[in-house]
């Protein structure tokens, strides 16, 4: 979860990791840290509990001129947030510091070696027993890489780690552990980059190469070396990514949340082209789909994987899947996956989703489903993450950097991305009607104006969100297509505006959740035109019998609930099959505007972090 930023190189090197920490910082805002090294072999430290503005205001006008140095943006999972436990972490004597993202398992074990030799620890993370064992190790081998390829050994866990020694105050050298996190390399001109997210090199350089689980890097000005975890030397390959700086900047928006939901009509016209080819009636997905029409026949099922906003897109795309293409189609959640000994083999195909590519529950679900043989592909919006090294396919979500902690525009581009495949998948069976596939080719071509017309909501929710900002719970109903929307509405309520929200099938409601309701806990109700809108009807009459209030979102021109719920949101025309491209935005407006009513910290949520990289 934490952000992670090294850099050596000609120039001062304290700006360049402050700046690398801001495009982090939406990893983790508990505290933020670093250390600077000059070329004397002097160490300087500076951290601060609290987002980056305070670490900032503490160092400013102090940074020494420095030829390296690393930093760190905290979410804290052993010890409270506190200057004592933010990153970096020195040993006692002040030679090495280190930055680490991951949970060290056996810490406890470890530090008391240390104790019982009298060493004393100055934070409660599990982390800084880390810079202890380099320093013992550095102390026996003599050589920083060495002595950090000897402690990932002794930790337990999945770790990303960067390491620095004053006694050599121009090399970097970084670990990658498991699945914590990704890590990343950057080569400059004369300078040279570590990180733990694509976003905070690209502004300083595009060329770059991500470390494999195992891996180090040792990192100097002039060069970068690799080894594997036995200390054998390898090449890597260096990729040039491509850079738009003004995705990574909020314009006229006062918030990245706002800016990315308003992203939402290009991002579905960059998710729909070239692959939606609207000449050949057809759905074209090019490399991006890896297997052969007889691969294809032999798959039985598919299971789809995800956690939060990606799940529920994944919801979607199971419909789309079986829908479309007949095949039958599961959804887990990642994390339960993993552990539960799941039943599978080369016959099923597993479908990951994961906008950061680096959720740890979702790479550790796609281990599994490697080691069962299984075929994959992964749905990502980070081109070179660690998903999509694991998957056998890669489809794009294509949304651009979503800066914003709780996640619009990737769910987006993640519902258009696995339409595409299943209707692929449909038509390589033969299962597909031709005629269907063309009408779901032109209605995907729609999407984006629908999208467009959809973000007209936005002055009429903003009033509502207004009226209901105050209240305590929140109810979010819907059947069918529409169950993952209402389940990603109430996520993304909870997120920013801290309001309790629940998501629950409709039909599930009088089975418990009714309980809740009365003049106080207000509902969505999602009852599209979809040939379930008449239980949902009846549902939304229950709730009204108990007085309690209803927001409905109906389909383009359905008057029908008219006079029964208290307020109607009309949704522009779409395909059926496509209606949770814009109803998923009134949810995502409505969640927006009462986080604001609330005054909330909508980019930055309390305890949330972008990248889940621990269990
Ligand atoms: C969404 O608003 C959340 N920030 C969160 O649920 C997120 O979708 C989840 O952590 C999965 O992330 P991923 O798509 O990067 O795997």
């Amino acid at each position: 979860m934490c952000g992670i930023i090294g850099y050596t190189g000609r120039r001062p090197a304290g700006p360049i990791v402050i700046d690398g920490l801001k495009r982090l910082e939406y990893r983790g805002y508990d505290s933020a840290g670093i250390a600077l090294l000059d070329g004397d072999h002097e160490l300087y430290v500076a951290r601060s509990v609290g987002k980056l503005d305070r670490l900032d205001a503490h160092v400013e006008g102090t940074l020494p001129p420095a030829v390296a140095g690393i930093g760190h943006t905290r979410w804290a999972t052993h010890g409270e947030p506190s200057d004592a436990n933010a990153h970096p972490h020195l040993d006692p004597s002040g030679r090495v510091a280190i930055i680490h993202n991951g949970i060290v398992e056996n810490f406890e074990t470890l530090r008391a070696r240390f104790t019982d030799r009298g060493a004393t620890f100055l934070s409660a993370t599990d982390s800084e027993v880390i810079a202890h064992i380099v320093a013992e190790q550095l102390e026996a081998s003599g050589d920083l890489v060495e002595a950090l390829r000897l402690t990932t050994l002794q930790l337990e866990g999945a770790h990303a780690i960067v390491a620095v020694a004053t006694d050599e105050p121009g090399r970097l050298v970084a670990a990658r552990v498991g699945n914590a996190g990704g890590v990343v390399v950057g080569f400059g001109d004369g300078e040279s980059f570590i990180a733990s997210d694509l976003a905070a090199l690209l502004p300083n350089t595009r060329r770059v190469a991500f470390l494999d689980p195992g891996e180090i890097a040792d990192v100097r000005a002039d060069g970068v070396a690799f080894i594997d975890g036995e200390g054998r030397a390898i090449e890597k390959a260096v990729k040039t990514q491509p850079y738009d700086p003004v995705a990574a900047v909020k314009g006229r928006y006062k918030h990245f949340m706002l800016k990315e939901i308003y992203e939402q009509p290009e991002t579905a016209l960059d998710a729909v082209r070239g692959r939606y080819l609207p000449d050949l009636a057809r759905v074209s997905l090019g490399d991006e789909f890896p297997f052969d029409a007889e691969r294809v026949r032999r798959i039985r099922r598919v299971i789809l994987i995800a956690m939060g906003t990606s799940m529920h897109a994944a919801m979607v795309g199971r419909h789309y899947i079986e829908r479309l293409a007949r095949i039958p189609a599961e959804i887990d959640n990642a994390a339960e996956f993993r552990y539960r000994q799941p039943v599978i083999d080369d016959e099923t195909l597993v479908v990951s989703v994961a906008q950061s590519g680096e959720t740890v529950d979702t790479l550790w679900a796609m281990e599994e489903a490697r080691a069962a043989g299984c075929p994959q592909l992964t749905v990502c919006n980070t081109p070179g993450a660690q998903s999509t090294r694991v998957a056998d396919g890669t489809l794009l979500m294509r949304a651009g950097p979503e800066i914003a902690v709780a996640s619009t525009k990737t769910m987006l581009g993640s519902m258009i991305a696995l339409h595409a495949l299943a209707l692929h998948l449909g038509r390589v069976r033969g299962t597909l009607d031709e005629a269907v596939e063309a009408e779901q080719v032109a209605a995907a071509l729609r999407a984006p104006a629908a999208i467009g017309q959809a973000l007209l909501l936005e002055p009429r929710i903003a009033q509502l969100a207004s009226r209901y900002a105050q209240r305590e719970d929140f109810l979010f109903l819907g059947r069918g297509l529409s169950l993952p929307v209402a389940l990603e509405g109430a996520l993304k309520l909870k997120e920013v505006s801290y309001i309790h929200a629940e998501g629950y099938p409709a039909g599930e409601m009088k089975h418990g959740p009714i309980a809740l309701i009365d003049e106080n806990v207000p509902t969505v109700a999602l009852a599209l035109d979809d040939g379930l809108r008449d239980k949902m009807r009846s549902n939304i009459e229950q709730l009204k019998a108990r007085r309690g209030p209803v927001i409905a979102i109906v389909s383009a021109g359905d008057h029908s609930l008219d006079g029964v719920a208290d307020d109607v949101i009309e949704l522009p025309p779409i395909d059926p099959l496509l209606s949770p491209l814009v109803s998923v935005l009134p949810m995502q407006l409505l969640a927006y505007h009462i986080a604001v009513e609330r005054g909330a910290d909508v980019d930055q949520p309390r305890n949330l972090a972008k990248t889940v990289t621990v269990e």
